[in-house]
């Protein structure tokens, strides 16, 4: 298994290229399920979890054509031969529920194995499944399985969700696209992965209104046609790598950022003493003195802190100048960086949802262990900051979600390699 090793106090110093998002590229491939058209992904990221969404969407037949190394995806089920997605793919990527909203819609069908609980929560489906459910959909849990169907197609429906997924507003918009009638979704998600989504389906001949809003309205049509639609900028690859000369020092350009995209992060930043200014070309990043200052976070659904960028935060608040806490509230065991940061001499204390973080001096480089995506990369920062070499392991979690990211912060001066055990 690879390991990166990072060696801390180097000031950074240039631009990092941000990519397509990967929570809006794993919901807009499983978008070509709804049409038998051709379906064209350009700025898409070069990630595992792309190539596992590829893996499954093939494994029901769709056809996956990869060009410019990655970027651009072109997609089509017309040549369907399965709607069962696999425990073995699902196991290792809860996205892959994703396909079920499109599977129902388009073939009153689909068998979808229940993700199983990963390292950050249990995440369960129950808010998927009353949604479609109150479309027509018939579904049962067997053996793991999710058995669903829609005798007669899906029907349109006021649809309110108990808490704003931002999966099951997915799952739900998908299917409204094709079901007959009008859904009216409620206390849906509002995060900039399903506006980008709607956008998309428009682009294919949906009516959608209020994407971005948590009130959702779609009018079903007959079908859908192809479509070529680029993936929105990843907000938490830009929020992760905003943060990276706050650790390091020095003053980094992110390529491809925008304001909107990371408004309640940005404000958090301000308060901690850290400078983002907007650029032709996306947002400058330098902290305004050599300690930041200590912030308290909170976790929120959009447009609220997102809970992808809590452990970078805590990672920076490691040695800001005071006591910061924060609270999560989207996942129930999501401080799994902690235990990591605190071998790095970090002072943090855990209890339930809630860690404080005092701020120290200095971290020191040591090993330490990714145990999923986010915390992967918080560590890395951390080793920008520390004094001495961290080498993190098991960063098969890192490649889910962060293309290249010892030649971007390598290109900005970062020591910073990936060693084959
Ligand atoms: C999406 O996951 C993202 N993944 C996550 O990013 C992100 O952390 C999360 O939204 C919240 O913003 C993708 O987009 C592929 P949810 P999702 O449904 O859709 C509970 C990353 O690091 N819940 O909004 O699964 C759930 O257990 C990943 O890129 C139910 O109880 O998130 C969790 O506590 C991690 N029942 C909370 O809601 C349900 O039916 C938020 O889940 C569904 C969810």
């Amino acid at each position: 298994m690879d390991s990166i090793v990072v060696t801390g106090g180097t000031p950074l110093k240039g631009k990092i290229a941000i990519a397509g998002a990967k929570n809006a590229a794993l919901t807009l491939m499983p978008a070509t399920l709804l049409s038998e058209e051709p379906l064209t992904l350009t700025n898409a990221p070069r990630l595992s979890d792309i190539a596992t969404m590829t893996a499954l969407l093939q494994s029901l037949g769709v056809e996956v054509t990869s060009m410019q190394d990655g970027k651009v995806q072109v997609l089509s089920s017309h040549a369907m031969t399965s709607t069962t997605a696999d425990y073995e793919i699902v196991r290792k990527m809860r996205a892959s529920n994703l396909v079920l909203g499109p599977l129902l819609a388009r073939h009153d069908q689909a068998v979808v194995s229940l993700p199983g609980g990963c390292a950050i929560g249990a995440r369960p489906m129950d808010i998927h499944v009353a949604a479609l459910e109150a479309m027509g959909a018939e579904i049962e849990l067997k053996d793991g399985y999710l058995h669903a169907k829609a005798p007669g197609g899906l029907k349109g429906a006021k649809v309110p969700l108990r808490f704003a997924s931002v999966g099951a507003t997915e799952n739900v918009l998908m299917a409204a696209t094709l079901a007959k009638g009008t859904t009216v979704i409620t206390n849906a998600a509002r995060e900039p992965e399903i506006v980008d989504l709607a956008k998309c389906l428009r682009s294919m001949g949906a009516q959608i209104d209020g994407e971005g809003t948590s009130t959702i309205t779609v009018q079903g049509v007959d079908r859908l046609g192809a479509a070529t639609h680029p993936v929105v900028t990843d907000r938490i690859e830009l929020g992760t790598y905003m943060l990276a000369p706050v650790f390091a020092g020095g003053e980094v350009e992110c390529l491809g950022g925008s304001l909107d995209l990371v408004g309640s992060f940005v404000e958090k930043l301000d308060a901690a003493g850290i400078d983002v200014t907007e650029t032709p070309d996306g947002l400058k990043v330098k902290r305004r003195t050599d300690r930041a200052t200590a912030v308290d976070v909170t976790t929120e659904v959009f447009p609220g802190f997102p809970t992808d960028l809590q452990a970078q935060m805590m990672a920076m608040l490691c040695t800001a100048e005071g006591t910061s806490v924060l609270e999560e509230k989207i996942f129930e065991n999501r401080f799994m960086h902690a235990p990591e940061l605190i071998r790095m001499g970090a002072d943090i204390e855990v209890h339930g949802g809630i860690a404080t973080v005092r701020g120290v001096e200095r971290l020191k480089g040591a090993p330490v262990m990714a145990t999923d995506l986010r915390a992967s990369v918080s560590l890395i920062l951390a080793g920008l900051a520390a004094e001495g070499e961290t080498t993190v392991s098991r960063i098969y979690h890192l490649d889910r979600g962060y293309e290249h990211i010892e030649e971007k912060l390598g290109g900005v001066g970062a020591k910073i390699e990936r060693v084959s055990a």
